[in-house]
């Protein structure tokens, strides 16, 4: 193995920040149902997370747009490489994702997204690199903001690994 992964943010740390998500977001939503859309594959592990912690109803769905390769910049190239399952007109949507970089993925995906006419669209992500972004993106709901260091674990990966980790780790090329 050609890297080290160093501790950002520890496995307690980011429990903590999700469970205040949970109850953020359970209180916004208070007396609707929430369709949470998730983006694969990242974003998983942060959305069963915070779907747990969520008080009102909650139902979910999977969207796979892929803008990178297995390198850590992204390409600007974007597609649909797997669509939602159900219709989204009417219901109260929070986009799930594991990190905004660029912005270029989530910028593209809300408009695809608000297309489809949802009463209304929020973006929750668990990381945010502000220092990085190329394109705006409106983010609601932020776990935490993090230098420009690239990220594994909590469903983040480096050419597909290290999602597994239970923390969020830096990586250290040697
Ligand atoms: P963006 O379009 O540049 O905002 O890229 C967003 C996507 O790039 C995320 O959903 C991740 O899949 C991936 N990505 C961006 N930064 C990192 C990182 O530090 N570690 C792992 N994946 C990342
Ligand atoms: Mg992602």
């Amino acid at each position: 193995m050609a890297e080290k992964i160093k501790v950002l943010l520890s496995e307690e740390e980011v429990d903590e920040r999700i469970r205040e998500l949970g109850e953020q977001i359970s209180k916004d939503y208070e007396g609707k149902e929430i369709h949470m859309v998730c983006v694969l594959k990242g974003g998983t592990f942060f959305m069963c997370e915070l779907a747990k912690r969520i008080t009102v109803p909650v139902s979910l769905d999977f969207m796979s747009v892929s803008s990178y390769g297995s390198g850590t910049e992204s390409s600007g190239i974007i597609k649909i490489v797997k669509d939602l399952d159900e219709p989204l007109e009417g219901k109260d949507v929070i986009v799930v994702e594991d990190i905004i970089d660029s912005g270029r993925t989530l910028s593209h995906l809300l408009k695809l997204l608000g297309e489809r006419k949802p009463s209304s669209l929020r973006l929750c992500t668990l990381l945010d690199k502000p220092d990085r972004r190329v394109v705006d993106v409106d983010i609601d709901y932020t776990g935490f903001a993090i230098p420009d260091e690239f990220i594994v674990g909590y469903g983040l990966d480096y050419a597909q690994k290290y999602r597994n980790l239970p923390y969020i780790g830096i990586v250290e090329f040697e």
